[in-house]
């Protein structure tokens, strides 16, 4: 992509990303370094091979059908609203928050089913919230009660108690990448919100500067947790933290949402940090979302797909309901829309995170099965031009979104349907133009066969027969592979 093009995608990037202080928004092409290590430059080009992956917020939150951790955040926000019979009173009701871990039993938790259902999907990694801001571990950790696994939780008694473990396992032995989304800041820890004061925002409650000895407590819990995830938990291929405020006041970038919002200087030493963890794990991405530099080897555009490709590694997250957390009777986005969102994610180059909240009894509201499946079968026909594929002009022409294999030998068109139709109709010709100006030697439709065409100059013409026009197999997108 030349620089104009790019200058361009990201002013429109900021520009949709402006909406809100709590999303982690910021120039996200600026300042990315990519790794010098060999063996994470190879994780990172496999994990970009990936495209497709699967992130699940779950935590005792999930119990209220509430957002995860945010009502604990005192900040007058859309997003923070504190409900039901404790809000009127702040300290009350984070008593009430707290005590959500003496009923969390999430008796149905079956992570092979999840597995199952991903694999079947097209998923490929896997991203869980093994701690959440709120500070509630769904590991075992050691540095805290505060956990799935101490006796005051009920589930603790069962043999899969320890949840991060069995959803690693589960997936890992389906082939997935493992990802540990572990949060930063802890709402919970006496070290960041500090008793002595009242907690006033999202950020650390005391000054780290004037009392140094607390902030390495904290520090040193933070290093300890995250070196238990590294250790207790088998392979794990990406260390995904999030809550970037917590970082040096040398990394604020130039967005002016993170200056207003990040007051304190909150220096977790992310170098000792990054370093421990690739000691125990080699070639572990480490994505300090937000914070540009060495530690952070993807960007996350969060609720959001950049408007044109973006030369750096990158991933959208986005909710298949309306949360990150399970909300009871939530609408899930129709498989069209998450296909389209692959396609065009993938048309500019980076990786698609679909998050399902799992629900308090341990399984997924029956909706997300339901699009998982009809994803999965639209990917068993055209997967081959999503997965190891590489950006290649013209990027996009009206509903026509291209991909081409990284092998250089073919290119794909993918022709989206209508907003509100799943079927495609196909016109008599279709008219492309040659992906990157290389000329044709076949052209197929995925799922139904050969075509007819003929290039004049740059273009390409393709003839549709009338029996293939309409044919049902052709759902939410078709894939033209064109053999070079
Ligand atoms: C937002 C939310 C946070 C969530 C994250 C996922 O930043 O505030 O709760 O975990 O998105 O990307």
């Amino acid at each position: 992509m030349n620089s104009r093009k790019k200058q361009f995608a990201t002013i429109v990037f900021i520009f949709l990303s402006s909406y809100s202080a709590r999303s982690q928004e910021h120039n996200v092409s600026a300042g990315y370094m990519p790794p010098s290590d060999p063996l994470v430059q190879q994780n990172l080009a496999e994990w970009q091979d990936l495209k497709f992956g699967l992130f699940m917020h779950w935590g005792t939150y999930s119990q209220w059908g509430i957002v995860e951790s945010w009502s604990l955040c005192p900040e007058d926000e859309g997003w923070t609203v504190r409900r039901g019979p404790h809000a009127q009173n702040y300290f009350d009701y984070v008593k009430a928050y707290e005590n959500l871990q003496t009923t969390f039993n999430p008796k149905q938790f079956n992570p092979e089913k999840w597995a199952d259902a991903a694999k079947q999907a097209g998923m490929k990694y896997v991203v869980f919230t093994t701690k959440h801001h709120d500070g509630f571990a769904m590991f075992d950790t050691q540095q805290s009660d505060y956990k799935i696994t101490d006796s005051k939780t009920p589930f603790s008694s069962n043999p899969r108690a320890n949840v991060t473990k069995e959803i690693f396992n589960a997936f890992r032995s389906d082939g997935f990448k493992i990802g540990t989304y572990f949060s930063k800041p802890d709402w919970h820890s006496d070290d960041y919100w500090w008793p002595y004061f009242p907690p006033k925002d999202r950020n650390v409650n005391y000054d780290p500067i004037k009392y140094p000895e607390r902030w390495e407590n904290f520090k040193n819990f933070t290093y300890n947790q995250i070196e238990e995830l590294m250790t207790g938990y088998g392979k794990v291929d990406i260390l995904w933290l999030d809550g970037g405020w917590v970082r040096p006041f040398a990394t604020i970038d130039t967005a002016v949402e993170w200056q207003r919002t990040i007051k304190t200087e909150q220096d977790i030493d992310m170098a000792r940090i990054a370093k421990m963890a690739r000691g125990h794990q080699p070639g572990l991405l480490v994505v300090d979302r937000t914070v540009p530099g060495e530690y952070e080897n993807y960007v996350t555009p969060e609720q959001q797909v950049p408007s044109e490709p973006l030369d750096i590694p990158w991933e959208s997250c986005l909710t298949l309901g309306n949360s990150w957390s399970y909300v009871p009777n939530d609408t899930y986005k129709p498989a069209r829309q998450i296909i389209h969102t692959l396609v065009k994610i993938v048309s500019r180059g980076g990786n698609y995170l679909l998050n399902i909240g799992p629900s308090p009894d341990g399984d997924w509201a029956p909706d997300a099965y339901d699009r998982l499946k009809a994803v999965g079968e639209w990917m068993a026909i055209n997967g081959e031009g999503i997965y190891s594929s590489r950006t290649i002009a013209p990027y996009a022409q009206h509903n026509i979104y291209y991909t081409q294999h990284k092998d250089g030998h073919t290119s794909y068109a993918f022709l989206l349907s209508d907003e509100n139709n799943d079927q495609l109709h196909l016109p008599p010709t279709i008219q492309l133009t040659l992906p990157d100006g290389k000329p044709v030697k076949r052209v197929e439709i995925l799922g139904l066969g050969k075509l007819k065409f003929k290039t004049k100059g740059n273009v390409l013409e393709i003839t549709v027969p009338e029996s293939k026009r309409s044919n049902t197999a052709l759902r939410y997108a078709a894939a033209i592979k064109l053999s070079h």
